[in-house]
């Protein structure tokens, strides 16, 4: 009797405790909240803007494939706990500052598949704690030295697809710790010396499908874990050994098709070279194709190994031949020329 009295007695003074964390985590009405893991589902619920009730405690909240357009200075106000924000897919135009300011232990934040045309200068002020930032497919045209400037945990860093044609180049100069760039997609004409300076730690570098035509002498020097450089699909026409030897990593595998190539004698010695150099790997050295002269156009570099050094090496014989030609004429004709004096001078001590 005693014992089912003190057991009701317990039960009665837990249900308002139970009530209470019920009102303290409310869940948007149009997303799923898994109270155990503290994840909060609100994918495709056609969401115009972030749910203010989202429960303070959550460490996921997933609202991609909605339609929110700008993100609000207190859209995320209070969510201390967030690790993981996913807004991918959704039509965000405009970030307002600060609008990530609470976000301190965020690891993981998704933001592709969007309309973002540029980053506020304090993007990542508070985001001390990411790691991994997708800003892929959106409208980025520029980057300036301050957007990222507070992420120096960021490991990955996803540019691609955008519309990128200026770095500053201080964009990525707090992001000594990042592995992965990925900027293929975009509408860089110029990788600069010093953009990349603080990238030791790099091992994937994505610059494939871009607009690049030069890559300046100091560019890639700093890169010395790199694994991975993605150059296909650009605008260069020729490169220089000496840029290619400054990367001191212990194996870079390079990828050069698709860019218009001028095949001449000098190129066909620069690809020669970077494959004596042990730890560089042209990966698709084979097909590397002539863009120019018109006569080379269209063929594949690998395929004409020695041919674009033959004019070279024609002229250089003909030279060495002409030469060698008029030192034995002239060695001829001084022996002659000997041999008509001694034979005069026989003559005249004969004589006497
Ligand atoms: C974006 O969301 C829409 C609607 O939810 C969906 O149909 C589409 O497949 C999604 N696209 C991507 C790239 O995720
Ligand atoms: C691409 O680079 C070329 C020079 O190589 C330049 O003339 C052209 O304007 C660039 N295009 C874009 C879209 O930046």
């Amino acid at each position: 009797m005693s014992t089912s009295c003190c057991r009701m007695l317990s039960l009665m003074s837990l249900l308002p405790l139970l009530n209470a964390t019920a009102s303290f985590r409310p869940c948007p009405g149009s997303c799923l909240c898994y109270r155990s893991s503290d994840l909060v589902d609100c994918r495709s619920s056609g969401l115009d803007q972030v749910p203010s009730d989202v429960p303070k405690g959550t460490w996921l909240l997933d609202l991609s494939g909605n339609k929110v357009e700008d993100v609000h200075t207190r859209s995320f106000m209070g969510l201390w706990a967030l690790r993981i924000l996913l807004l991918s897919n959704n039509s965000i135009h405009t970030l307002h500052p600060q609008a990530l300011l609470s976000l301190q232990f965020l690891e993981r934040l998704d933001l592709s598949f969007n309309r973002l045309r540029s980053l506020p200068p304090d993007f990542t002020q508070s985001l001390s704690s990411l790691q991994e930032l997708r800003l892929d497919h959106n409208l980025l045209k520029h980057l300036d030295s301050a957007s990222l400037e507070d992420s120096d945990n960021l490991r990955k860093l996803d540019l691609s697809h955008n519309r990128i044609q200026y770095m500053d180049v201080r964009a990525f100069k707090s992001l000594s710790r990042l592995r992965l760039l990925n900027l293929q997609g975009n509408r860089l004409n110029v990788l600069m010396n010093g953009l990349l300076s603080r990238q030791q730690a790099l091992e994937v570098l994505l610059l494939g499908h871009n607009n690049i035509s030069t890559i300046e002498a100091e560019a890639l020097a700093p890169l010395r874990s790199l694994t991975l450089l993605g150059l296909h699909g650009n605008q260069l026409e020729h490169i220089k050994f000496k840029t290619f030897l400054k990367l001191q990593t212990t194996s870079t595998h390079i990828q050069m098709s698709r860019n218009p190539w001028i095949c001449d004698c000098d190129l066909q010695r620069v690809f020669g070279k970077i494959q004596h150099v042990r730890h560089l790997h042209v990966e698709d050295y084979k097909d590397i194709v002539c863009h120019a002269p018109p006569q080379q156009a269209g063929s594949l570099l690998a395929s004409m190994d020695s041919q674009l050094c033959m004019a070279e090496t024609a002229t250089v014989l003909v030279i060495t031949i002409t030469v060698m030609i008029a030192v034995i004429g002239a060695l001829i004709k001084a022996e002659r020329n000997r041999k008509n004096k001694q034979a005069a001078s026989d003559a005249e001590s004969a004589e006497k």
